[in-house]
């Protein structure tokens, strides 16, 4: 429970919130105390210096100690206070309290001293009286007679009331804090929620994720960075399912094709060895023999292609070099077999063209689209290849006058295993590879590949863009 991330951000949620009230409390605390002790202070020497006026004239030849009590008495009253009127060896010369009081005795007190000594801010203090059982203020003033000190009134008074109200303040401060850390441990409990949710949420998720459950969403519910995060994730998740769906069916694509000729050669060779046949027959089978076996091999042969485009080989290194050379020698060998088939195959190729490519793939492009012109064209068309360099960029164009793609077949053709016509391509010998593995060799070169119509509006006509200068790594580099 101590592990979990709501717990942690409403434990400092609390202690954030309490100390900040602890601080304030003691803060307050001790303003307010300060203010109170100088509004007693200030009251006491008011009284005090009342006594002195009302007894100023009296401390001079014989003092009337009745008399000066009695002043004293007034004024202690009106402020509960007790008060001491001594001369200025310290002798009291009046006392507020009558039974039992002080007059007559020597008064040594610190406060007095430094009154008489006219140290009037130094003249107080506050003790802790064992007999009353309360902390006491006391301060004294000096009596002047012109610029005499004749005099000092003192006066003492209880500071119980001060400290009842500070006592009930505490009090009230406690449970203030005490409350608040019920009510912050809500607060944060649910602030937490907010932000532990969605990430139990994606938690949960990953964790179903991880034991094979790959169709996971979680909803997106805020805009920050866990909201971002979620978002990431769903993407995440979309695409692993997308490629793992894609290998599947790729597997299940690739089985299906590979039954077909090696059922028939199952069939073939079943025959040979069952039925006598004339030596005719035979050669017939052997020549359909040849025939499975050669479609087993270029299907292989291009499963292996395009398994070796996921991996970088190492023999698939860029380097700058000039593609014409390539493209000549591919293209000499495919005008034999255009010829065959009575199709012209012209091409026209600019002088030099240099691109950062990798050169075996390069030659694949062409061998793939104008292997597909010449299947796809039927005799006496004709094929043209161009080859420009522009600034940035090298443009091959295949164009065919054949039996064209329709338009809403001109992306899907680029897929794995896609065919237009299965029992035509088959005929011809075709797997569907091809235009997947060029379409494979442009991404990775960074380039475009597109159909348009052919020459005239009849035919086909693929065109690619290679950039000439591709990221200088050495590398292929994958950009899945
Ligand atoms: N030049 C073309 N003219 C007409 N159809 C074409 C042409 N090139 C490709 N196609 C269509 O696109 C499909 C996919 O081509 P490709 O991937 O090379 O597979 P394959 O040639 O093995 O059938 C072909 O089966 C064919 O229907
Ligand atoms: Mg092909």
């Amino acid at each position: 429970m101590f592990n979990s991330i709501r717990t942690k951000l409403t434990a400092t949620y609390i202690m954030l919130i309490v100390a900040v009230m602890a601080f304030a409390a003691f803060f307050l605390f001790n303003v307010l105390n300060n203010y109170y002790l100088a509004y007693e202070y200030s009251k006491l020497q008011g009284a005090a210096k009342v006594v002195r006026d009302l007894v100023a004239t009296k401390l001079q030849a014989a003092p009337d100690v009745v008399d000066i009590s009695n002043q004293a008495e007034l004024v202690a009253r009106q402020n509960n206070a007790r008060i001491l009127i001594t001369d200025h060896k310290q002798r009291v010369l009046g006392d507020s309290v009558r039974v039992d009081g002080l007059v007559g005795t020597t008064l040594d007190r610190m406060e007095i001293a430094r009154a008489l000594m006219r140290f009037e801010d130094e003249a107080w203090s506050i003790q802790y009286s064992e007999l009353s059982e309360t902390w006491v203020m006391q301060v004294a003033v000096p009596v002047l007679s012109g610029e005499k000190v004749v005099g000092a009134v003192f006066i003492s008074s209880s500071l119980a009331e001060v400290y009842d109200v500070q006592k009930d303040l505490r009090n009230y401060i406690v449970i203030l804090i005490l409350l608040t850390i019920v009510f912050a441990g809500f607060i944060g409990h649910f602030l937490a929620r907010r932000i532990t949710d969605p990430i139990e949420s994606l938690t949960v998720a990953a964790e179903k994720m991880a034991a094979g459950d790959l169709s996971q969403y979680v909803s997106v519910r805020s805009r920050d960075e866990i909201g971002r995060l979620t978002k990431q994730f769903n993407e995440m998740a979309n695409r692993l399912q997308e490629s793992t769906r894609q290998l599947k069916d790729f597997v299940a694509n690739a089985s299906h094709e590979m039954r077909t000729p090696l059922t028939s050669l199952n069939l073939l060779v079943k025959s040979l060895r069952e039925y006598p046949l004339e030596q005719e027959e035979q050669d017939e089978f052997l020549a359909d023999i040849d025939q499975e076996l050669e479609r087993l091999i270029n299907l292989v042969e291009e499963l292996l292609d395009l398994s070796r485009l996921d991996r970088l080989a190492a023999e698939d290194t860029m380097m700058t070099v000039n593609v014409v050379p390539l493209l000549r020698d591919t293209l000499e060998i495919m005008q034999k077999r255009a010829e065959d088939k009575n199709i012209a195959l012209d091409y026209n190729l600019a002088e030099k063209a240099s691109a950062f490519v990798v050169p075996h793939q390069i030659k694949q492009i062409v061998f793939n689209l104008v292997d597909n012109a010449i299947k796809y064209t039927p005799e006496g068309g004709q094929i043209n290849v161009n080859l420009v360099q522009e600034p940035n960029l090298l443009k091959l164009t295949v164009s065919d006058t054949g039996i064209g793609i329709p338009y809403d077949q001109r992306e899907k053709v680029f897929e794995r295993f896609y065919r237009v016509d299965k029992a035509r391509s088959r005929e011809q010998g075709g797997t569907g590879l091809g235009l997947s593995i060029v379409l494979e060799i442009v991404k990775r070169h960074h380039g475009k590949v597109w159909i348009e119509d052919g020459p005239g509006g009849q035919g086909t006509t693929f065109i690619v863009t290679l950039p000439r200068l591709t990221l200088p790594t050495g590398r292929i580099v994958n950009n899945h």
